[in-house]
């Protein structure tokens, strides 16, 4: 397989999988790449490696442009297994003189391999001189693990920015002038939303560092760790991570729900149409048929969202669990909503649907709906003004 041209420097020697659809709970129905880096000169870099299974491929890529034991220095951005998992293949094979990742990457790398692996540690402004070139540190902690940091190619303009600016995308054709941006738009925003936005305070800080430090005004060219490198104009991915940190709610609210013999189905319907009824832009999920973090993708610029369950053993359908514990993670922020649902016998779990939304800080507007077995017209009457009240209080929060 062979190397991809990137500058007049620097090489993509990453791997393309096509095929995953299920990455670590999050669905990757376009597939993925594990994206490295190869910088030649007096002492070639490898920034960073790809996941243990793909190892192969990236040596063969390597292996187009150069001898893989002309290689002097690996560079560790983030030590999660999609990066690092052939990293101990790749120092056995290659023996670099020197490895360099942030403190935290040693200390995490460490404790994955239980190995040492003599890797020298960097901080934000350190610089290493690869032979008449300089590669520059920014540790990006939380942005999404604490050992992240990004690598900044001086001579090239090349911010090789690890997860961020990332997406789940496999593709060929690795620039973002190759690709039109309606077939990746959608896994840009569903990659901040499941893997960024809990630490969206923390994205806000580093893009204004990134922003007012002058480090913007000199890249050329966002090298990120998966999907597309963006060539073309990078600074519409910083625009969009601005955008997206912020998390500025719209005019827009999910009613997000399972059924298990269509009355909760039904009110989800009619909490759609009061929503709608006040002009809201809904979208109707349900989770039989939509994945975690589809909803996830969605919420990112939702103002609202109304979760409908209903009772089975006493306690919430087994999907609402799931989604419930995977958004807490995610922290949205910026969110009014209710609940509702259908029981037989043991109303109390829908009144646990409030609550859960309570500890997520989403802005609660009304009790819980709760409707004993099938819904009469009064109860869906009752559901469509749920909808309205989410609706009114959205549109007073966005004045
Ligand atoms: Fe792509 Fe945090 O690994």
């Amino acid at each position: 397989m062979n190397a991809i041209k990137i500058s007049e420097k620097v090489y993509w020697v990453g791997a393309i999988d096509w095929n995953i659809r299920d990455f670590h709970g999050y669905s990757t129905l376009r597939g993925t790449t594990y994206n490295a880096y190869l910088i030649l000169g007096p002492k070639p870099v490898l920034v960073d490696t790809v996941k243990e299974a793909f190892h192969d491929e990236m040596m063969s890529r390597i292996k187009s442009v150069i001898n893989p034991s002309d290689i002097k220095i690996i560079i560790s951005n983030h030590a999660e297994m999609d990066h690092s998992g052939s990293l101990p293949a790749a120092i056995k094979e290659i023996k670099p003189e020197e490895v360099y990742a942030s403190s935290m990457g040693l200390k995490n790398i460490d404790l994955q391999l239980h190995e040492n692996m003599h890797i020298k540690t960097v901080k934000t402004g350190d610089s290493i001189d690869i032979g008449g070139d300089k590669i520059t540190f920014y540790e990006s902690r939380m942005l999404h693990w604490p050992d992240s940091m990004v690598s900044f190619l001086e001579s090239e303009g090349i911010l090789f920015s690890n997860d961020i600016f990332g997406m789940h995308f496999a593709s060929n054709k690795i620039f973002d002038d190759e690709v039109p941006e309606h077939e990746w738009i959608y896994e840009a925003v569903k990659y901040y939303a499941n893997i960024i936005m809990p630490y969206s305070d923390i994205a806000l800080k580093f893009l204004d560092f990134v922003k007012t430090s002058g480090l913007l005004a000199k890249v050329k060219i966002i090298a990120p760790d998966h999907g597309l490198i963006w060539r073309k104009n990078p600074g519409r991915m910083v625009e969009l991570y601005t955008k997206f940190a912020a998390q500025k709610p719209d005019n827009k609210a999910l009613v997000v729900y399972d059924t298990m013999w269509g009355s909760t189905g039904k009110l989800a319907e009619q909490v759609a149409d009061g929503l709608s009824q006040c002009g809201v832009r809904v979208k109707l999920m349900s989770l039989h048929n939509v994945h975690r973090s589809d909803v996830a993708t969605e919420i990112l610029d939702a103002g609202a969202i109304v979760l409908g369950s209903p009772v089975i053993n006493s306690v919430l359908f087994p999907s609402l669990g799931d989604i419930l514990f995977y958004l807490k993670g995610l922290k949205k922020k910026n969110l009014v909503g209710a609940a509702f649902g259908s029981y037989g016998w043991a109303p109390a779990p829908i009144d646990n649907l409030t609550k859960e939304l309570q500890e997520m800080k989403v802005e609660v507007v009304a009790p819980a709906l709760k409707v004993c077995f099938v819904p009469t017209e009064k109860d869906l009457q009752a559901a469509l003004e749920l909808g309205k009240l989410v609706g009114a209080k959205l549109a007073e929060k966005l004045k």
